[in-house]
């Protein structure tokens, strides 16, 4: 019998590349590929890359160049660069800095990965494989409803990068969220930049969440990354009549204070945010809400500082990404201002609120009955996101009711009811 042939599949970024790489590993299955997680046993090697910030991008470049030494030994092995810092730095850039690179395909072109696949290892074969989720858990399929991103936040990278938005039918976001519970899933995210300017034809973000709820086999429906901008009464409407759709959601404010956020050019005040997030824990009470911060964005004084830290609070949130601002254009006007070590320091703090935050809206749910979809008999996430550990559970793939009776380091204790 002959052996199959491995891929490696090293992934960078959010959730959109992993995404596309449960999409790239898939292509490989259909020419007989396996998935190894030991790159000394693959017979390829894909790097799926990031440059939201500066850090991500050089991450990736030191993986590639990493793989100078695999390629020494794997004179047969292929390696494809993708994503999107290959799109940044572009095909050319890399093959010659890095010679040894088979393959380079942007994010915008991610699509046509096939060809890429056809142009190194031959014809596609005619065959079909079912869904496979490496990212999340067994039970949590990933749905890309739209491509690229038409909002033009100052310090982002991502437009460039991925292009405008583009919305994917109806119909092809039901065939895949179908195929995916046919596959095992039990909860399914919806995947985009402004996930919720969802639109296509007469079909809105709501009405799609609806059409995707009427699967059968549907258990708990999430989505990332909506934008304030874009959630409408149709929404709102949706969220407090149907419980599976999660009671959890990731909304990236970036700043507490209104004159940053107007140079970030995010189209919304504090007050706006907050008001928002009132009405969407008014239709849905016990909403867990997270965020992203970036800290430290040209011109930032420490007043506008501090609003970002009273946010904190005010906004209850159960989680908050912080992330140091990184000049991703030349234009001088975009170059950090405020310096390393206090850009650090703003972080730290940041950081310490957050923290502290997070353990009392934690604690706040001691008492409280949770929906916990279970990833093995003992551990699973509640409809909030919180993990929830459980002495005896459900079955994998089953919900239940739990009573949460503590909490403890990110996770929730609780009994079956
Ligand atoms: N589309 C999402 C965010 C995508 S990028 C939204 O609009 O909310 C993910 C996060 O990376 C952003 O929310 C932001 O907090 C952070 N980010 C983006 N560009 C950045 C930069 N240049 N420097 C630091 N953080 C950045
Ligand atoms: Fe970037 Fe998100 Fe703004 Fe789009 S909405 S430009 S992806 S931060
Ligand atoms: Fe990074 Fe591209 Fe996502 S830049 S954050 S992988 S859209």
């Amino acid at each position: 019998m002959p052996t199959t042939k491995k891929v490696h599949i090293i992934t960078f970024g959010c959730q959109m590349n992993e995404a596309d790489s449960e999409g790239i590993a898939a292509a490989f299955r259909r020419r007989g590929y396996s998935l190894t997680d030991d790159l000394k046993k693959a017979d390829a090697v894909v790097v799926n890359t990031c440059t939201v910030r500066q850090r991500a991008e050089d991450k990736a470049i030191s993986q590639i160049g990493r793989l100078r030494v695999w390629k020494e030994k794997h004179a047969d092995g292929k390696i494809f660069v993708v994503g999107c810092a290959a799109q940044k730095l572009g095909g050319k850039n890399l093959k010659g800095r890095f010679p040894f690179v088979d393959e380079v395909v942007g994010a915008k072109a991610i699509e046509s990965f096939e060809d890429a696949l056809v142009a190194q290892l031959g014809p596609t074969p005619e065959s079909e494989t079912a869904h496979q989720n490496l990212f999340r858990s067994p039970q949590t399929a990933y749905v890309t409803i739209m491509r690229g991103c038409s909002l033009k936040c100052s310090y982002c990278i991502v437009p460039a990068v991925r292009g405008p938005a583009v919305f994917l039918s109806p119909a092809a976001v039901l065939k895949d969220a179908a195929d995916k519970i046919a596959a095992g899933a039990k909860e399914i995210v919806l995947l985009g930049q402004t996930v919720n300017s969802y639109k296509h034809g007469q079909t809105t973000f709501a009405e799609l969440l609806k059409e995707v709820l009427a699967l059968p086999g549907l258990r708990r429906l999430r989505f990332m990354s909506p934008h304030p901008l874009y959630f409408d009464e149709g929404f709102t409407r949706l969220l407090a009549a149907e419980p599976r759709l999660a009671r959890y959601i990731h909304l990236p404010v970036q700043s507490g204070s209104d004159r940053i956020l107007g140079l970030m050019r995010r189209g919304y005040t504090r007050r706006a945010y907050l008001d928002l997030i009132g009405r969407l824990r008014a239709a849905a009470p016990g909403l867990a809400v997270s965020t992203d911060f970036i800290v430290g964005y040209p011109g930032e004084t420490e007043q506008d500082f501090e609003d970002t830290l009273a946010l904190v609070r005010e906004g209850r949130f159960s989680l908050a990404y912080c992330f140091k601002y990184s000049p991703r254009s030349d234009k001088p006007e975009m170059a950090a201002t405020i310096g390393e070590a206090e850009m650090e320091a703003r972080l730290e703090k940041l950081l310490a609120a957050v923290k502290e935050n997070s353990r009392l809206v934690l604690n706040e749910r001691i008492g409280k009955i949770e929906e916990v979809l279970f990833e093995t008999q003992t551990y699973g996430r509640a409809s909030g996101n919180f993990a929830v550990r459980v002495k005896a559970g459900g079955a994998p793939g089953s919900t239940a009711k739990v009573l949460v009776t503590g909490a403890a380091k990110n996770t929730l204790n609780g009994k079956l009811i």
